[in-house]
């Protein structure tokens, strides 16, 4: 499982941090109590359910925080942090839906907007794990031609979306055939409050925060031994990249099987009015109703610098304009299911992370 979520924290005359990731940082305190109002809005200014674009909007004393997370091109998810409890969201849909999407995703008034980060899905990797399950030790013809996400079909989010949980659920299919009837999700949760999650791995969220798991399911793999990795693209406006780190202390009582908490943060900058983290425990689940025998090991491979996007990143060139390349530091990552100990994702149909 991941969470991703973002934590806005005042720091006197500094600024702002501004912390995206998942369900906080271990050993957090749960204390303080900060509230936001939230609330969901769907494919805003726009009838048709035929693609999803979900707008979460978080409001503070005196700034908001903006997620939108969409599946028109790969999944992606935007987070803007405004220093305005009034600050709202534009998107003029003919732009981004057209073949040159740049501008089509703005917040206004523009001069609120303290910090823009971005995390996008953009393939499924499966690979041979008969040999290994370190995916940087695989031979080449071990590992099956990917899966483009954003050659998914996405169900409409009619239906998937809960107002009072405040989440939803984007479901997608693969190419007909390869995939057989299996589809894989991403159900993205906003919080209002502090507080620990239910079901395992039980992160700890705050009102900054919000959450992603991932799962698939009934996937018809391609070998007897398939296993699966996720890549991650993490967007950072500026020449400012991303850092990749690993905490071990975990709380052992919610979590004892869990041994390490790793996270993307955003470096350390002088002028920057927030900063990001994208934080994930390395255990995905084998259940739809997690069990800690049902823990399945992640493994993260090195952060690999990113020069090139193909069109299908539509929702960021929307946003950071046709260009974002060159006005952002692109970054991406792996994450494996499945260590050695671990059977294959055949046996059980289903993973969740
Ligand atoms: C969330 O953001 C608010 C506003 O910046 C801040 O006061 C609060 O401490 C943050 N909470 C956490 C848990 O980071
Ligand atoms: C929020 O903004 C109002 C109006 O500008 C100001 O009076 C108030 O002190 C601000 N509150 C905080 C916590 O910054
Ligand atoms: C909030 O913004 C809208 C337009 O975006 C404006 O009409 C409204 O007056 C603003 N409200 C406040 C309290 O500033
Ligand atoms: C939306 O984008 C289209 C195409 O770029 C443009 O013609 C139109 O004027 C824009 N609409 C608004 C309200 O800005
Ligand atoms: C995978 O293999 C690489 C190269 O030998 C090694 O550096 C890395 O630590 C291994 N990863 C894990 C999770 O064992
Ligand atoms: C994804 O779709 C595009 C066009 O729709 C096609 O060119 C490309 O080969 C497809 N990629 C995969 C991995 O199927
Ligand atoms: C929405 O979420 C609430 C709270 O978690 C839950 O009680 C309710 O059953 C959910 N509604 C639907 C339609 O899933
Ligand atoms: C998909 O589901 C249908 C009906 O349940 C079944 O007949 C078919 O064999 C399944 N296809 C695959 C590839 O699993
Ligand atoms: C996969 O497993 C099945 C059943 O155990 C076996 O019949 C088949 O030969 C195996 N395929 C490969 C490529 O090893
Ligand atoms: C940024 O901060 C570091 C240490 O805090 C300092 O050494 C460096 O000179 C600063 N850079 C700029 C451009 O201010
Ligand atoms: C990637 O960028 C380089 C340099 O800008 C360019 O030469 C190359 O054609 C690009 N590749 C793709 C696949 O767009
Ligand atoms: C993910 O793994 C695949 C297969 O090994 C590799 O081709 C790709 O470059 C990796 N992506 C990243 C960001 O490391």
């Amino acid at each position: 499982m991941l969470a991703a979520a973002a934590a806005a924290a005042a720091a006197s005359w500094a600024g702002l941090a501004l912390l995206w990731a998942a369900g906080g940082c271990a050993g957090e305190a749960a204390a303080g109590g900060y509230r936001r109002r939230v609330s969901l809005e769907y494919n805003p200014g726009w009838a048709s359910s035929g693609v999803n674009l979900l707008h979460t909007r978080a409001v503070g004393v005196n700034d908001t925080l903006h997620y939108i997370w969409s599946t028109i091109g790969v999944p992606t998810v935007l987070l803007v942090y405004t220093a305005s409890d009034n600050s709202s969201l534009r998107v003029n849909w003919t732009r981004l839906l057209s073949s040159s999407p740049a501008g089509a995703i703005r917040i206004e008034p523009a001069d609120s907007v303290l910090y823009s980060t971005a995390v996008v899905f953009p393939r499924l990797w499966e690979y041979d794990g008969s040999d290994t399950s370190n995916l940087s030790l695989v031979k080449a013809w071990q590992i099956y031609p990917s899966y483009n996400l954003a050659n998914f079909t996405w169900a409409s989010l009619d239906g998937r979306l809960n107002e009072t949980a405040l989440s939803a659920d984007f479901q997608g299919s693969g190419p007909e055939g390869a995939f057989g009837n299996g589809s894989v999700s991403f159900k993205v949760t906003a919080y209002e409050s502090d507080n620990r999650d239910g079901p395992l791995p039980r992160l700890l969220h705050s009102a900054n925060s919000s959450k992603v798991e991932f799962t698939m399911e009934r996937v018809a793999p391609r070998g007897n031994h398939s296993r699966f990795a996720l890549e991650i693209l993490a967007v950072e406006e500026g020449s400012r990249g991303k850092q990749l780190q690993s905490a071990r202390s975990i709380d052992d009582e919610y979590t004892p099987t869990i041994f390490e908490m790793a996270q993307l943060i955003s470096e350390p900058h002088n002028h920057s009015w927030g900063s990001s983290f994208l934080q994930w425990k390395t255990a995905a689940y084998s259940s739809k109703t997690p069990h800690r025998e049902d823990t399945v090991h992640c493994q993260y491979y090195p952060l690999q610098t990113v020069r090139n996007l193909s069109s299908e990143f539509r929702i960021l060139q929307a946003y950071f304009g046709e260009d974002v390349e060159r006005r952002c530091s692109l970054s991406a990552l792996n994450i494996s299911f499945g260590g050695e100990d671990n059977e294959a994702y055949k046996e059980k149909g289903y993973l969740s992370w």
